[in-house]
């Protein structure tokens, strides 16, 4: 069984996917650290996020990478938003979340085309979705605590700017699968939103 979770950033999406992930004994890829390593390797190589060719080039990132505390930054974040434009990224990434998507006994990877792109054919797809307030105060609670200094102000900005990048892109856009149960966590805390996937999935199984 595959599940894909798609949705913008900090909506919950990562949570969620981690949790459907243990209750169904599935492993989980959490696709944005792939962009995210893209886009830091990028900025290590002296390279442009921007400039197609410096991209791909990134691709090639050590796998210590996925592990830097640095790819969980905002600054990281942005970088990951503006390498995933390019076509070429996404097609130098795609194998990999394939393979994982398709192996024997089913996986859960959350990112943003999941459900469209990587494994169309999933059994479960779900959309996560929360207003720019609830995401910008998620997200600033997460920094905080992780003793990261940043501005509430900053953070609400930043995550439009990059929801405006991922949903107007031509290569795989932000957007839910057109079979996608859309769940809204603005108003959920973690543990309902959590039981609230897990019962639309053993819904959607029945
Ligand atoms: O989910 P996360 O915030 O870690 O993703 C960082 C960036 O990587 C996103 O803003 C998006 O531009 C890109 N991304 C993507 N496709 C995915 C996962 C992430 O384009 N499947």
């Amino acid at each position: 069984m595959i599940i894909a979770v798609d949705g913008p950033t900090a909506s919950g999406k990562g949570t969620i996917a981690m949790a459907l992930a243990a209750h169904f004994s599935l492993p989980h890829l959490d696709t944005g650290l792939l962009y995210r390593a893209v886009g830091l390797q990028c900025a290590l190589n002296g390279g442009n996020p921007d400039d197609p060719q410096d991209a791909l080039t990134a691709c090639d990132f050590p796998d210590h990478l996925i592990a830097d505390p640095e790819l969980r930054s905002e600054a990281t974040g942005g970088l990951a938003s503006r390498v995933s434009v390019h076509p070429e990224v996404r097609a130098a990434l795609y194998d990999l979340q394939r393979v994982f998507a398709t192996q024997p006994g089913g996986a859960v990877l959350d990112g943003r085309d999941i459900g469209t792109v990587i494994a169309p054919e999933a059994e479960v797809k779900l959309f996560i979705t929360a207003s720019v307030p609830a995401r910008a105060q998620r997200r600033y609670d997460e920094m905080r605590a992780a003793g990261r200094p940043v501005s509430l102000a900053e953070i609400a900005a930043d995550l439009e700017a990059r929801d405006a990048r991922d949903s107007s892109r031509a290569a795989a856009p932000l957007i839910a699968a057109p079979d996608a149960l859309v769940l809204d966590t603005s108003t959920a805390g973690r543990e309902e939103a959590i039981a609230e996937a897990i019962r639309a999935v053993e819904l959607l199984l029945q």
